[in-house]
């Protein structure tokens, strides 16, 4: 038999409903702050990934989906949405159409990562960029989105870590020094850090092993080496969110897995999942558009993780949907009714109530379990003498009141139905 292939899922019925209740909740977000949503393809040229995240992250050096299509171009299923967005907005020269773009998304992502609970390699990002202003206010905005989708989510049990990662020339300043401290060290640390001590040194922090994780403790902070500029943004972005009620911890150690960062970087974590505890990361990308071949345009956003923000509500139990419910189930109580059924069944339909039949000629025991089953508010009953007066039974399921009604009335039954609705 084939199977689905390793970390990736199918989100069954009886799950799309919280999906759903999902993406609502988070178009309802992005609308409130006025963004639009974008859709861009699955796959892009490979370079569009590794030069905008960076050819040394592990995204684009160990985790892309990259093949060679039939003419020979290298392209990669898209790991991430910040890239595409960017290369859309050069593309389409958004910003010849107005000076601050504010878009959003929600769309599969692909990564080859060792799949475990909250780690796929096809998962669902949904996310925004807002592209044009320097303004610390955007930055602060984007977080409050983030908190308040996973507030509204009934999520309860999380974290929010902001930190600065300055300028190039200030973190330059500041790797200079981490080399420094790490120089005497460099033998104690991990296979891994001691390769990242030469390609990426600050993702020496993200570590998992204890000994890399003690000597870090001990490292300088880059917020020791902010330019006076990044700093007061910096100050900025962390008041307005104190005025907005949106606790932050600062978190000098959070330098994030994608290059193109600048100043404000952010994680949410949650306590109530297992490792892979990062329910959405963003920040500032304040040269990304100019490095991708666009005029330079500063820009921030966030993106988070469907699937693991999913598990955290199932964890905390967050979200109590209403059970499904038809409005009226048909009960056929001869078999020869069928065409019958069919063209009542039609006619409700039209006038907007969900409705079903029977489609497997089953008892009327069974279909009356069967109506129980779906949550049918009505059932009504078509056959036996009231068919002989061209009427049939409705039944009111909770109250399990009966009446009779005519069936040259369809109407009235719409009215009764849809006035308890
Ligand atoms: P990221 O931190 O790589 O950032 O991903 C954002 C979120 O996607 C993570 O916090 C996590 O919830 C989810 N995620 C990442 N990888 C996986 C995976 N393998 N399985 C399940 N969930 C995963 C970005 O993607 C940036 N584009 C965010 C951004 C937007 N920065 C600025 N604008």
């Amino acid at each position: 038999m084939i199977k689905a292939i390793a970390g990736t899922k199918d989100i069954l019925p009886e799950n799309i409903r919280l999906w759903k209740h999902l993406e609502s909740l988070v178009e309802k977000e992005m609308v409130l702050f006025n963004f639009k949503e974008i859709r861009t393809p699955i796959f892009e040229e490979t370079a569009l990934f590794s030069h905008g995240i960076g050819e040394a992250t592990d995204i684009v050096s160990k985790e892309m989906y990259t093949f060679t299509d039939r003419s020979g171009t290298s392209v990669s299923l898209k790991p991430e949405m910040t890239a595409s967005v960017v290369r859309a907005f050069i593309e389409h020269e958004l910003n010849k159409k107005a000076n601050f773009y504010k878009l959003f998304y929600i769309s599969p992502m692909f990564r080859q990562e060792r799949p475990q609970a909250g780690r796929l390699r096809q998962f669902h990002q949904f996310g925004a960029e807002a592209i044009g202003s320097n303004d610390p206010i955007v930055d602060a905005e984007i977080i409050i989105i983030a908190n308040n989708i996973l507030k509204n989510l009934g999520l309860k049990n999380f974290e929010i870590k902001i930190n600065s990662l300055g300028i190039p020339t200030s973190r330059e300043k500041y790797k200079e020094e981490l080399r420094k401290y790490l120089g005497d060290k460099l033998d104690s640390l991990s296979e891994d850090s001691k390769k990242r001590f030469k390609t990426n040194i600050l993702r020496i922090f993200d570590s998992k092993n204890e000994t890399d994780r003690k000597i870090m403790a001990g490292a300088p902070t880059i917020l020791d080496y902010l330019d006076d500029e990044s700093r007061e943004h910096f100050e900025n972005v962390k008041q307005l969110l104190s005025e907005s009620n949106v606790p932050v911890t600062v978190d000098h150690k959070l330098v994030r897995g994608l290059d193109y960062y600048t100043n404000t970087t952010f994680e949410i974590i949650s306590k109530s999942v297992g490792a892979q505890s990062a329910l959405c990361g963003g920040g500032r990308y304040n040269l990304l558009i100019e490095q991708l071949g666009g005029k330079p345009v500063p820009a921030t956003g966030f993106a988070a993780g469907i699937e693991r923000i999913l598990l955290a509500c199932e964890n905390e139990k967050s979200i109590n949907l209403k059970d499904e419910e038809l409005d009226i189930y048909l009960v056929r109580l001869d078999k020869d009714k069928k065409d019958k059924v069919f063209a009542i069944a039609n006619f409700l339909r039209k006038n907007g109530l969900i409705t079903e039949l029977d489609y497997l000629l089953r008892s009327v025991k069974a279909q009356m379990r069967e109506a129980n089953r779906l949550n049918s508010k009505y059932v009504l009953m078509i056959g036996g003498d009231e068919f002989l007066r061209n009427a049939a039974v409705l039944k009111n399921m909770q109250s399990g009141e009966q009446e009779e009604v005519i069936l040259d009335n369809l109407d009235g039954i719409v009215k009764r139905i849809e006035s308890v609705k």
